[in-house]
């Protein structure tokens, strides 16, 4: 098929010039929202009175035709053509003749490309935000089950005081609910229209951009033709936030590689979220963990490449942005993935009481100690240098459990360990995730 622009340029690119500047392998993924956009962009046109009932109706149906079969899954319909956008005009030509050559009345592949991704962006944000969602679900189902189970919390990763299995797990339920409402953020703010900017500075045509906002059921167009066509920062905010994400699961991730060794015992993984050594016969690895931390990574690369991408392209449009989805992409798979294995590892988990109880020793009542002489009047300055001076600190047997819980117990306040403070983390929590995305 000839190129969109080879009334220009008949002779059409070198095959190494085609090869390198063509995406349709790639940005084919976008096929779904691109007959989205240009349903859209249809019906506008018809409405303005710029495409006659007939041809509005004709270019409907058969851009509803090719969704059905993109839907469906199908590959390109032209695995030569240079980007989806093309695959589909041509597509569509080859299919209605003629009137298919009315779909780019008043639209550039600029605005075409820019409306793609903010649906991309909206409906791939919507989707992390729910798996995120069932992974917080699962958690708090775990975190209630072990919420009184003392183990030793920690700083500088030396133990330090008792705090429970529940509390700790959930701090980590807490930063995956803000990656979420992050999420969510994103998504709302990805809806705003570019329809309408053209190339770079809209149409002479009668275009309604509002129309267009409308039937995508957005409240917003933007304002600025050359901002519409260049703007990326909804992509870099989508990347961000699974940056994050994937650095809050890789925090996590390494805290089960740290209590899965012999040297913690904190908790065992079931084999089925486990493996083995080709060489070691003993050996029960914690791949999908390290994996956790290992891909967070890529959600820093990804970050890392949007934004040297955008940094320093004049305005408006440049071919550079193309470049956009392969992190885009990237990012999306990467943290979709990442939330899965993370809510089936949660479900592989058994916490060894034995383990947790036993590294819970009498120093980690120090600060309590210091904290009853305070309640007797004396300066909390004073109150520390007396404990620490009162024994060897390097030899600590095991707590009695009585103990642990009175500390717990007495630790009952906002947001410490205490069995209402993690009720009502709990209740937080399951009210979040209840709220639909
Ligand atoms: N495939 C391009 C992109 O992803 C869109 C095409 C715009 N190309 C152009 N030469 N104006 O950005």
């Amino acid at each position: 098929m000839p190129d969109l622009w080879s009334g220009r340029l008949p002779d059409g690119p070198h095959p190494d010039a085609r090869e390198f500047t063509g995406t349709v392998a790639w940005d084919w993924r976008l096929a779904h929202v691109d007959l989205v956009g240009s349903l859209a962009h249809v019906a506008m046109l018809g409405a303005v009175g710029l495409l006659a009932p007939g041809d509005r109706d004709a270019l409907t149906a058969g851009l509803q035709e090719l969704l059905a079969e993109v839907d469906a899954g199908c590959p390109p319909w032209d695995a030569a053509a240079e980007d989806v956008h093309t695959a589909v005009e041509q597509e569509l030509s080859a299919r209605l003749g003629p009137v298919a050559g009315r779909l780019h009345t008043a639209r550039s592949r600029n605005d075409q490309v820019a409306l793609d991704l903010h649906l991309y962006v909206a409906a791939a944000a919507t989707e992390l935000a729910r798996a995120l969602g069932r992974l917080i679900a699962r958690l708090v189902d775990v975190a209630e089950a072990h919420a009184a189970q003392a183990m030793p919390g920690y700083t500088h990763l030396q133990r330090a005081q008792p705090i429970t299995v529940g509390h700790h797990l959930l701090a980590y339920g807490f930063m995956w609910q803000r990656d979420r409402e992050r999420l969510v953020e994103v998504a709302r703010r990805a809806e705003v229209s570019p329809l309408g900017a053209g190339a770079l500075a809209g149409s002479t045509l009668p275009v309604d951009p509002f129309a267009v906002a409308q039937q995508l059921g957005w409240p917003a167009v933007y304002l600025n033709s050359l901002d519409a066509v260049s703007d990326r920062d909804f992509v870099a905010e989508f990347v961000f936030a699974v940056a994050l994400t994937l650095s809050h699961l890789s925090r996590w991730g390494e805290e089960l590689v740290l209590w899965s060794s012999a040297e913690f015992g904190f908790v065992e993984l079931a084999d089925a979220w486990a493996t083995g050594s080709s060489m070691m016969p003993h050996k029960k690895n914690p791949d999908v963990a390290e994996l956790l931390r290992g891909r967070s990574a890529r959600g820093v690369a990804h970050l890392t490449g949007v934004l040297t991408l955008l940094k320093g392209l004049p305005l408006a449009y440049n071919r550079d942005l193309q470049e956009d989805k392969g992190y885009l992409f990237g990012a999306h798979d990467t943290a979709l993935s990442a939330i899965k294995a993370a809510t089936g590892l949660l479900g592989a988990l058994t916490f060894r009481a034995e383990r947790t109880s036993t590294a819970l020793t009498t120093d980690l009542l120090a600060t309590d100690a210091a904290d009853r002489l305070v309640e007797g009047g004396m300066p909390f300055r004073q109150a520390h240098g007396q404990v620490a001076a009162s024994r060897d600190w390097r030899q600590s047997p095991a707590a009695p459990s009585e103990a642990v819980a009175q500390s717990l117990v007495e630790r009952d306040r906002v947001m410490g360990p205490g069995p209402t403070s993690i009720a009502r983390q709990l209740a937080s929590l399951r009210k979040a995730v209840a709220e639909s995305v």
